[in-house]
């Protein structure tokens, strides 16, 4: 049997990082792509290191490029397989919505969002041909639970979701599975390269200014707390070799307990227990 091949976006750092390394230990051959490729040295050290050079090609991909993504369509039909897509390359933009740039909502969209169903575009012929694959979709529990001050990425993990539920629905005649990975909050590089706070909401005038800072404060405080990202590689390279995996997988300190609650508890209360967080 030929070796399965996974292909991961966002594969210079955190979870796509971590999970080629994962996927490649468990067989498959992996292409990690990233957006910048002076990013490559770090994975391929670490893959000589546990021996797994072999398993793993690196790929230049910036999924919020047009053009990149033509010639990665292009390199994609020449390989003609692909099990399973990991579409994991993601970041956050913060601030408050009166002060937050339309601009900078529009290109969380176009890697969170439109990044992730453009990669998709390109390997579900290929899937549907094989009748068989894996779309494991990175969201987030900011895809099921909202927060101030993160509104262009809580919408983008939202619309994920929902694009997530219905492209489940339409390929899986053909054997193709869908999956969205829900983590909290895992020590990553999104908590500091990763995020972009909108600056007006970071000066001193600002109207949000103070609860921007409680808010940052809040996170700060949860620093310590900060999950292993290597559960998360391990959850997604399980995903990738089960036949019939379930749709959503939430994971992370706290996580399941905040979702029950979000929908067991009457929503005013549920309001009054977010901002009483953030006095
Ligand atoms: N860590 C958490 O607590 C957490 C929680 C819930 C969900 N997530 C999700 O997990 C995913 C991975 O994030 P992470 O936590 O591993 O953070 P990370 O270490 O910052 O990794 C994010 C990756 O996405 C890449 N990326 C960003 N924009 C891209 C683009 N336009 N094209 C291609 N690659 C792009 C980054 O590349 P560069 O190195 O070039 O910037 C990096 O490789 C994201 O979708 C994130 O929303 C993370």
């Amino acid at each position: 049997m030929r070796e399965k091949i996974a292909v991961i976006t966002g594969a210079s750092s955190g979870f796509g990082f971590l999970t080629a390394l994962e996927l490649a230990r468990r067989g498959f051959h992996v292409i990690a792509t990233m957006r910048n490729l002076e990013k490559r040295h770090h994975l391929l050290n670490e893959a000589e290191t546990c021996g797994l050079s072999k398993q793993i090609t690196i790929y230049q991909l910036d999924v919020a490029c047009e053009a990149s993504l033509a010639q990665f369509k292009a390199h994609i039909n020449k390989i003609g397989r692909v099990d399973v897509l990991v579409n994991n390359a993601g970041f956050a933009v913060g601030g408050f919505t009166e002060e937050i740039p339309i601009d900078d909502y529009r290109k969380q969209f176009e890697t969170n969002v439109f990044g992730a169903i453009s990669v998709a575009q390109i390997v579900l012929p290929i899937m549907r041909k094989q009748r068989s694959g894996h779309i494991i979709n990175i969201s987030s529990i900011s895809g099921l639970i909202a927060f101030p001050g993160l509104s262009p990425y809580v919408a983008s993990k939202h619309a994920l979701e929902g694009w997530s539920e219905s492209l489940r629905l339409e390929v899986q005649p053909f054997g193709i599975h869908v999956v969205l990975v829900e983590p909290g909050s895992y020590e990553t590089n999104i908590w500091s390269t990763g995020k972009h706070v909108s600056e007006a909401s970071l000066h001193p005038h600002s109207p949000y200014y103070e609860y921007m800072e409680r808010l940052e404060d809040h996170l700060a405080s949860g620093s310590h707390i900060l999950g292993n990202p290597s559960e998360i590689a391990q959850k997604i390279a399980w995903i990738a070799e089960h036949d019939r995996p379930s749709l959503r997988y939430s994971l992370g300190k706290g996580v399941k307990f905040a979702i029950f609650m979000k929908h067991f508890l009457p929503w005013q209360l549920w309001e009054r227990l977010v901002q009483k967080q953030l006095k």
